[in-house]
């Protein structure tokens, strides 16, 4: 009789995490991010967790079932209008490519305006609210860890990229510079002497940056706003820097078709693919028809979300589209309005694109990219080559890995785009090296143990059940720099010899002195 009641309680403690209540926070106002908190979301969904979703782009038939959106749309503002880069000002200046201090400070500025926005002000005053558990976006800053001290509860970053220093940082030690790239860089695996100590310097730079500058200023964002949370609820706040380094996990937005990552500890999880949704959903007819009849297969080109193509030179619009014309092939191009005139008849416009979709279709044989990184998951989640055109960002990375791993070729964003795009295009219609590396590739990536969905809400639930997963933790975190390079061992060392032999010279001399005296007293 005791026995079934005590097994009863055990899995009551160890197994009662349905309908968790989950807090996920998507702060960001880069539309290409609320994919993958829209992935996030859902999942949880499924497995039958309640989820307020803090973001900038609202869902626009949010679920009506245990879900709630706090909306920061306004956050939009401080991106929108000049700031927006166009593709034609990014070729006509001289943009600094990977400004990582600007970056920090777009951060730090996002984090600034979610943090005091009247919607999740109301949320933090709110004394009955309370979470299981924090999954929050990772880009540049961690002040979004206050949300678990207010909520008592563990915190969990859903990073964008994949794993390097600035991330890994958080809960283990940062990996060499001499094998782990900064994210913007565009330095590949292995590194040559000139490049190792090119990225030692970005990630000096880096640093001090954070350390003199963004850091402090977090400091007093989160004194301000989580005080004042904390001090509506009776409590004090702990010091920051115990809060940001004290995150049970880290999902990264990565997975194992990418080399040359560096090893990850216990509580840094992949789950690459999660904004994926599966069975994907059917084409619309004119899109099914056009693709299913093009005989020559056909070639998908879009500039992403950020980038539209509509801000390339109108003269460069004219010469690709002409050029497109020239090919065989069906040409469909994300395209964001309907100006276009003399669209040859092979050349398909579309305003939106249902991306995935039109991946997933069998005659889709190349997509030109400018390599954002969902697009290069779904390259390879789908097997399509790729014509890289980077601009901006974590771009240039991406497409060089591509290039790397051997299913793309990287064109120059230039004047010139045209006409170098219409030789990559050649090069790889006629040499299939490339379909078949990227199908190898999509086959590594889909040979794993538990799809992403499944396994980023295994591992919540997990974090939840075992209250912080503590045993995830990496010992190396607490342990300072100058003792992991044992450089305290080395400091005793040298200074016992330098006594040893300051103490033996004085020795010789006094010996000598001793002697020269007997010799001039004999
Ligand atoms: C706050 O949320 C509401 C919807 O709940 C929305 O209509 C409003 O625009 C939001 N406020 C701001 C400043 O974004
Ligand atoms: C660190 O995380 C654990 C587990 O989530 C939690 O119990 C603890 O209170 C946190 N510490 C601080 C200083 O927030």
């Amino acid at each position: 009789m005791r026995l079934p009641l005590l097994l009863c309680l055990l899995y009551y403690f160890l197994c009662d995490v349905d309908g968790l209540k989950i807090l996920v926070c998507f702060p960001l106002p880069v539309k290409s991010l609320s994919i993958l908190g829209e992935g996030v979301v859902r999942n949880l969904l499924v497995a039958g967790h309640e989820v307020t979703y803090i973001t900038v782009y609202p869902l626009k038939n949010p679920p009506k079932k245990n879900f709630r959106q706090i909306d920061i749309s306004s956050n939009t503002a401080f991106v929108a209008g000049d700031h927006m880069p166009s593709i034609e000002f990014i070729l006509n200046n001289k943009v600094e490519k990977t400004p990582s201090r600007d970056i920090q400070l777009f951060g730090q500025e996002a984090a600034r305006m979610t943090l005091n926005h009247e919607n999740v002000t109301k949320l933090l005053e709110d004394p009955n609210e309370h979470f299981d558990v924090i999954l929050s976006d990772l880009l540049e800053t961690e002040l979004y860890s206050g949300f678990a001290v207010v909520y008592e509860c563990p915190m969990i970053w859903v990073y964008s990229m994949g794993a390097h220093w600035q991330v890994l940082r958080m809960i283990d030690v940062a990996p060499s510079p001499a094998y782990d790239t900064d994210y913007l860089s565009s330095n590949t695996i292995p590194l040559s002497f000139a490049e190792r100590v090119d990225e030692l310097w970005t990630r000096i730079q880096w640093q001090f940056y954070k350390t003199f500058f963004t850091q402090p200023e977090e400091r007093r964002i989160y004194e301000a706003v989580f005080g004042a949370a904390l001090a509506k609820r009776g409590r004090a706040l702990p010091d920051y820097e115990e809060v940001i380094y004290n995150a049970s996990l880290i999902f990264a937005n990565e997975h194992d078709a990418v080399r040359n990552r560096p090893s990850t500890p216990q509580n840094f999880k992949y789950i690459g693919g999660i904004h994926v949704e599966e069975p994907v959903k059917p084409l619309p007819k004119d899109l099914q028809d056009l693709i299913d009849n093009s005989k020559h297969g056909v070639i998908y080109f879009s500039m992403g979300s950020f980038l539209q193509s509509k801000t390339l030179p109108r003269k460069l619009i004219t010469e690709l589209l002409q050029m497109f014309g020239e090919f065989k092939q069906t040409v469909i191009w994300k395209f964001e309005d309907n100006s276009l005139v003399d669209v040859p008849k092979n050349v398909q416009i579309v305003n939106w694109a249902p991306q995935q979709s039109i991946l997933a279709h069998p005659n889709v044989k190349m997509f030109l990219t400018h390599g954002g990184l969902f697009s290069s998951i779904e390259a390879i989640h789908f097997g399509v080559p790729t014509i890289g055109i980077p601009a901006l960002f974590d771009q240039i990375t991406n497409v060089n890995k591509a290039v790397l791993n051997g299913y793309a070729l990287k064109v120059e964003l230039s004047h010139d785009l045209a006409k170098d795009l219409k030789a990559a295009i050649g090069t790889m219609l006629s040499d299939d090296r490339y379909t078949k590396k990227v199908k190898e590739l999509s086959a590594l990536y889909h040979d794993r143990l538990t799809k992403p969905g499944p396994a980023l809400v295994y591992w919540v639930e997990h974090v939840v059940r075992t209250r912080g997963a503590p045993h995830l933790r990496s010992p190396a975190l607490h342990v300072p720099l100058y003792q992991r390079l044992y450089l305290d061992l080395l400091a005793i060392i040298l200074t016992t010899t330098f006594a040893f032999v300051l103490l033996l010279r004085r020795l010789c001399k006094k010996s000598n002195a001793t002697k020269y005296d007997q010799k001039k007293t004999n």
